[in-house]
């Protein structure tokens, strides 16, 4: 049952060359120690002797020492060696173990199975092929092993392999293994789990795990090893639409011209067609290049380079289809969204969203629910904490191709990331484009915003102030209309407190909230200044990305940052409207500056200290930087 140790020895490429030509297979294991999970990865590693020597003999000393089996190898203790590793660390970390057989080569992803372990779960059972469910037969299936499931079925994994274990400790129940089994497949049909295996198992004696048990005559399925070693997962990604994203372009001379990247699904041979997908180009594949000569044919899974016969314009991040089955081409997407990251969702926040190998901006438009991945309740949410799960509507900043994640795994996945820091601060899966997103067209006008700015005879932009509450931005944007005004101009102001009667009246004043206040102020200002107006803002506005994003919205030079710095001592002292009382009393919760924080301008057009400047020559600055004779 397990590789051939005495081939590395003798032939070394032998050894190696059989390596290579064995499938991979890629699973998760999901349960707590306590199901017995450590024992039976420490089982199969063991059992497959890939454990190095100085390994087994510190095992076996262990287990003497410190073993819970009497002074047998306590095959847990391999693995809890490797989590105290693991816990030490800060980062995201899946455990991902290598094993081999004779027959094929495994990658398991060993992730720990408590709730606030989601996001490692979610990280190591994306690529898997097949989840490994452990169940202690004492106990049955409880709330985790439904959380679980719900896991692995929203990554897609297909296979379910039911492990229930302690079968020792039942006697070996035939019908309390069936009980199990079949209360399982009841509940996780629903989750459109349909390919389930329920293996009868003792993980510390080993009872099918590699080899059939003696205590079970009455199961006549495979034991778990066999099935790992048996279970057909080459042909699912083969059989979908071609689909290769292009990685990067090869050009060494101008004579050729390959297309690099990993097939991500189906396959393809020289002289199939082929379409871009973003633009609708097809050409024939002409040869399919590897470093070890052209290939006949090439399926999922296989790094290439395609030439084309035509010559075609191709980038980066392209997506390379099948004419016959193209993917979805949209900017607005359903998705189930998964949070990664200690720092809430911003519904608003602009993140960058990676699929295959485009990558764009990204916005949740809308956070429809979240779901309790305990009782797979949909609650309603407006923001998702670290470890949550929730279904979204996501605008992006350009249209990208993508399938959705039920079709493909590759095409239908993203992750969203930080755009300042490029974290990973979650990772989702497309449900499907928005309607509204293929049937909205935008539409030319003829009169425009330059012909509006001309009859104006201004010049249009925004006038942005922020700071702290109390820091004068009400008081200075206010006398700065007004003399913008006596001068002629048109202007609009936009006050934070009076915006929220209105326009924002939803809006408090969590992070989120206020994320969703700027972009909407944002949006609001922008087509103020298609219309030609010179508009100023007054909004606390704490967070650069926002503030950022308004600016993006902007021609470049329109967009004018006023950050008041006065100090929180000071602002504090002028109390205006006794808020800052209320907030040290804890009276008032996310108070910006006491409870909340305030992000400073990294580079504003113009600081302003109202503590030391007064509001009419605090005017007289933003008039000369707008270039306004005062
Ligand atoms: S922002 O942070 O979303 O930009 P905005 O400028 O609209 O805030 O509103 C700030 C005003 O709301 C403050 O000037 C203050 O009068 C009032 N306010 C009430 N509660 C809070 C709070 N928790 N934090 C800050 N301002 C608050």
């Amino acid at each position: 049952m397990s590789h051939r140790p005495d081939l590395i020895v003798s032939d070394i490429n032998a050894y190696l060359e059989s390596q290579e030509e064995k499938g991979m297979l890629r699973f998760i294991t999901c349960g707590s120690v306590d199901d017995g999970k450590s024992t039976l990865i420490g089982r199969l590693l063991w059992d497959s002797k890939l454990i190095f020597e100085d390994q087994m003999a510190a095992l076996e000393a262990d287990s003497k020492r410190i073993g819970t089996q009497n002074g047998a190898v306590d095959y847990a203790l391999l693995l809890d060696g490797l989590q105290a590793e693991r816990e030490q660390g800060i980062t995201i970390d899946v455990a991902y173990r290598f094993f081999s057989t004779e027959k094929r080569k495994f990658i398991v992803a060993d992730t720990p199975g408590h709730e606030q372990y989601t996001r490692n779960m979610i990280t190591g059972a994306s690529t898997a092929h097949v989840a490994v469910i452990l169940i202690d037969a004492r106990k049955g299936v409880l709330t985790q092993t439904r959380r679980h499931s719900f896991l692995v079925s929203l990554v897609g994994i297909r296979h379910v392999v039911l492990a229930i274990n302690k079968m020792d400790l039942v006697g070996f129940d035939a019908s309390r293994f069936h009980a199990i089994r079949e209360e399982y497949v009841a509940f996780s049909t629903g989750l459109g789990l349909n390919d389930i295996t329920a293996i009868p198992i003792s993980a510390l004696q080993g009872d099918n795990v590699l080899l059939h048990s003696g205590h079970t005559p009455w199961y006549n399925g495979p034991t778990l090893m066999e099935y790992l070693e048996t279970v057909n997962i080459v042909d699912e990604t083969a059989a979908q639409p071609f689909r290769m994203p292009v990685q990067w372009i090869n050009r060494p001379d101008l004579d050729f011209r390959g297309f690099c990247g990993t097939i991500a699904s189906g396959h393809v041979k020289p002289g199939d067609s082929l379409m871009v997908a973003a633009s609708g180009t097809m050409s024939r594949v002409a040869r399919i290049v590897t470093m070890d000569g052209d290939l006949g044919e090439a399926q999922a899974g296989q790094s290439i380079t395609l030439t084309l016969e035509d010559e075609v314009d191709i980038s980066r991040g392209d997506l390379l289809v099948d004419p016959r089955a193209r993917p979805e081409q949209a900017d607005q997407f359903e998705a189930h969204l998964v949070w990664m990251h200690e720092e809430r969702l911003l519904p608003g926040r602009r993140y960058l969203l990676k699929c295959c190998a485009s990558t764009v901006t990204a916005q949740i438009s809308t956070l429809k629910y979240k779901i309790n991945v305990n009782t797979l309740k949909h609650e309603p949410a407006k923001t998702l904490e670290l470890n949550e799960v929730g279904v979204c509507n996501l605008a992006l900043g350009k249209a990208i191709a993508a399938d959705p994640y039920r079709l493909n795994r590759t095409t239908g996945g993203f992750i969203l990331m930080d755009r300042f820091t490029n974290a990973t601060v979650g990772a989702g899966m497309i449900d499907f484009p928005l309607r509204r997103a293929t049937n909205i067209h935008w539409q030319a006008q003829q009169v425009t915003r330059e012909l509006r700015s001309e009859l104006m005879g201004q010049h249009p932009c925004v006038i942005w102030l922020t700071g702290l509450s109390g820091s004068g931005k009400s008081t200075i944007a206010d006398a700065l209309e007004l003399k913008l005004s006596a001068l002629g101009k048109h202007t609009m102001l936009l006050d934070g407190d009076n915006i929220r009667h209105g326009l924002n009246k939803d809006l408090g004043f969590t992070d989120a909230d206020r994320v969703e206040n700027i972009r909407r102020i944002g949006e609001v200002a922008k087509l103020m200044t298609d219309a030609g107006l010179i508009v100023i803002t007054a909004f606390i506005s704490p967070y650069c990305a926002e503030r950022d994003m308004v600016r993006q919205l902007l021609p470049e030079g329109d967009f004018i940052e006023v950050y008041l710095n006065t100090s929180l001592e000071e602002c504090e002292r002028r109390d205006v409207k006794g808020l800052y009382k209320k907030a040290r009393l804890g009276q008032l919760p996310n108070f910006t500056g006491i409870s909340a924080p305030y992000e400073p301008p990294a580079s504003a057009e113009l600081v302003i200290d109202t503590a030391s400047t007064g509001v009419e020559h605090a005017v007289e600055s933003i008039l000369q930087l707008l270039n306004v004779p005062a």
